[in-house]
This record gives C-alpha cells, structure tokens and sequence, in this order.
C-alpha cells in the first residue's frame, strides 16, 4: 500500500455506522442459515469459492486494508490467512491459486466464524475510538465488497448445488409459476445527444464508475421490460442455437465447443430449471436468467434488436427509483412482471444483471484508487462486458443507475438476462 491519505481516494461515502457495519457483516453469515458444514468447502468450477473463502476473503479485507495499520496494538489473527484469503491483490503479496480455494479443508468453518467475529470487535473498537476520515471510507469499501461477496455467496453455492445429484436448495420456493400471459415487448423511445453518464462522487461509488463524463449517442428505442423464459424457448425451438449467422464468431466457437443448446441450468426438455429453491418449473413469464453475453447477443440479432449500450443503459434508468426484486425479497430468483408493475420501462433493477453491447473498460479521465486499491476494479478492464441494474441476488442498497458490473462473455453462473434495444 501506498498512502492511507484521505485526500487520495475520491470517493467520499457517507460514515458508516458500527450498527451499518455490524448488520451488513451479520446479514452475509445469515445467508449462510440452512448450510451444513461440508457445502462450505465445495468448488464446483475455478469461477465458483466456496462459502467458507467468501467468509474469509470478506474479513481478510477488513484486516488487510484497515487493521494491519494499527500494529502492533492489533494482532494479526493468523499469519497464513493473508496467503489463503488474498483474492487478487498483487501489491499485498502472492496467494492462493483460485481454482484451489476449493482444496482447503482448513482452516475449519468454525475457524473462520472465529476469523470473522475477531474482526468485526476490532473494526467496532476502532469505528468507536478514531472517526479518520480514511477509516470510515475503507469501512465503507469493505461493505460494499461484502456485499458483492453476498451476492457471489449465492451464485456460487447454486452452482455447487445444481452439480450434486439431490439437487438441494438452499430456501424453500416463496414463489410459484403464475402462468401470466405476457404482452410482447414494448419499445420506449429515448431521445439522444450529447449526455453524462458516470458517477459525480457525492454518494458512494466504485472508482470505475467515475468520472462523469459527456457520452454523444443517438435516438434509440429500449424493451419495456425484460425477455422472458418463453420468449427465450422460441429462439431455441426456432433452432437458435444451430444458425451461424445469429451469433458472433466468438460465440458461435463457444457453442459449438461447450456443446450449448439452452441457458444454464435448463433441462434439455426445456420443461424446468435449477434453482435455489430446487429443480422447478419454467415459468414462461419470468425473465429469462443464467445466459451468457454471446446468447444474449444472439437472442437480440434473432429479435431483430440488439443490446443496449451501457451508456443508453444508464440515460434509459436514470430517472427510475432503484426498486425491484432485490435479495430482500428472499425470492433469490427472477419474478414475473405484476398487474401492478405499472408502464413505462420495467424490471431495470432487481431481478437479472442485464448483458449491455459494451466492453467493460476506462471512462475518459479514469484514475484507479491509490495503492493496492487500485487493484479492485481497474486491472480488470480488458475482454470482459458491462451488466448493469443488479439482481435477485443484489442487495437492494448496494445497486444504481451508475453501478458497473463486469464479466466474460461466455459466463452464466450470475443471474445474468437480456434486455432489447434497437436503433430508430
Ligand atoms: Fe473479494
């Protein structure tokens, strides 16, 4: 690390609170509730932790960025965590390989649960004891990153689940298949121009958000709402998957070698899907989910529309309340449009992390944080894509209009879906 400066980090995030602190921590070990012992340890693919590293990493952060200042009036909780439960920071010294989180039967579950709560009285202490500047906006790095991790937390142990043969769920289904007939997809027409996008910096944000800056784009027209399910299943039974010309050359070898024939999790009748809650019924209605960006591409071309931009994205969900079906909800899997959704552009957050035309990559004037900080978002801007609008795994505090999410094209563990876009 370099400099633990304030005047070096330019976003300023509100104080937060040893009560904010405490919740957000206790709500990512309450996600955990119906887990038993051995699914923490699991890593069912190298893109997928394990539960117990994500409860790791979470704490590690804390120590690593905050508390490793405060030597030697605080004691390192175990010098060999710092190798296990470094995520990516090079700056901060070599780790383990990621595809071998899974090989790490210890430290035990009960280990890191003591990990965690030795932190966490530590960060209290200190948020009580010293209001810094720069120790209050790690705090709130670190929450936001425990969020992310929350979010991950999901995905990941959906993804251990839907490769064991029980097919376990984590919650029992508060959600069934409503059998909604759907109206088909309005388009709302969005003037263009010269416009900003990005972050001013007065709330929290990540630094990949900022600046914000002039975009110049023209009148374009977005989907009222999101693909659904049975939208999806015509592209397939249209024989989407088996027409060159739908998918780009990238996507086209991906399905050809992964042998891809329906979104992840999907039955090869296409009749049901794994889902937290189990293996379920496709509900027709319900946003489509678990597609990659080379689907979602080839769904649009098979549309006759195209992906947004990441930049139309924003200018379309600017004005909308961040409101939707978050984590919160307890769903933790996309829902239907209701009677009382109302007009206008739906389901822009909440439910599925929508798949934009754009390569993630620098906003003109674009400076990382300081230090191994720096590291978090900025080293990544190279071949993957821009998600926008969070998810039914997001927590609903942690999303907005400007939030920058960013993956590889062909990944599907996310609750990634599609949203139309199309020129005028
Ligand atoms: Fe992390």
């Amino acid at each position: 690390m370099s400099s633990t400066s304030a005047t070096t980090e330019p976003n300023r995030p509100p104080s937060p609170s040893i009560e904010r602190f405490r919740q957000i921590r206790a709500r990512t070990t309450d996600l955990c509730r119906t887990l038993e012992p051995e699914d923490y340890v699991v890593q069912s693919m190298p893109s997928v932790s394990p539960t117990k590293w994500h409860l790791a990493n979470t704490t590690w952060f804390f120590e690593q960025f905050i508390l490793r200042k405060q030597r030697p009036v605080y004691q390192i909780f175990n010098d060999s965590y710092h190798f296990l439960f470094n995520s990516y920071y090079y700056t901060a010294g070599e780790m383990c390989a990621r595809a071998r989180r899974g090989l790490l039967s210890r430290p035990t579950v009960r280990e890191i649960i003591a990990y965690r709560d030795y932190v966490d009285e530590h960060i209290a202490t200190l948020l009580d004891q010293d209001d810094a500047a720069w120790i209050q906006q790690r705090v709130e790095l670190g929450l936001q990153h425990e969020q992310q991790h929350q979010e991950l937390m999901l995905t990941d142990i959906k993804h251990v689940f839907s490769v064991n043969p029980l097919q376990p769920m984590l919650v029992e289904a508060s959600f069934s298949s409503r059998d909604t007939t759907l109206p088909a997809i309005g388009f709302e027409r969005v003037v263009g121009g010269v416009q900003e996008i990005g972050a001013n910096g007065d709330d929290f944000c990540f630094d990949n958000e900022t600046p914000r800056h002039r975009v110049l784009i023209n009148d374009f027209e977005i989907g009222d709402r999101l693909v659904s399910n049975g939208e999806f299943r015509d592209f397939i039974e249209d024989g989407g998957y088996r027409q060159a010309e739908l998918w780009l050359s990238d996507g086209w070898a991906w399905v050809q070698n992964e042998q891809i024939n329906g979104p992840l999790y999907w039955d090869e009748e296409l009749k049901q899907a794994f889902t937290l809650s189990g293996l379920r019924d496709l509900d027709p209605a319900t946003p489509v989910c678990h597609v990659s960006f080379y689907e979602a591409d080839a769904y649009a071309r098979w549309a006759g529309a195209r992906l947004p931009t990441e930049a139309e994205w924003e200018i379309a969900a600017g004005s909308l309340s961040v409101q939707g079906n978050f984590v919160e909800n307890g769903m933790l899997h996309p829902q239907p449009l209701d009677d009382d959704d109302g007009e206008g552009l739906r389901q822009v957050f909440g439910d599925v992390w929508e798949w934009t035309a754009s390569p993630y990559s620098a906003y003109p004037g674009f400076t990382p944080l300081e230090g191994s900080l720096g590291e978090y978002n900025g080293k990544f801007m190279c071949n993957q894509m821009v998600c926008r609008g969070g998810s039914c795994a997001t927590p609903g505090d942690h999303v907005r209009a400007t939030y920058r999410n960013f993956f590889y094209p062909e990944e599907r563990w996310q609750f990634f879906g599609i949203r139309l876009a199309r020129d005028v």
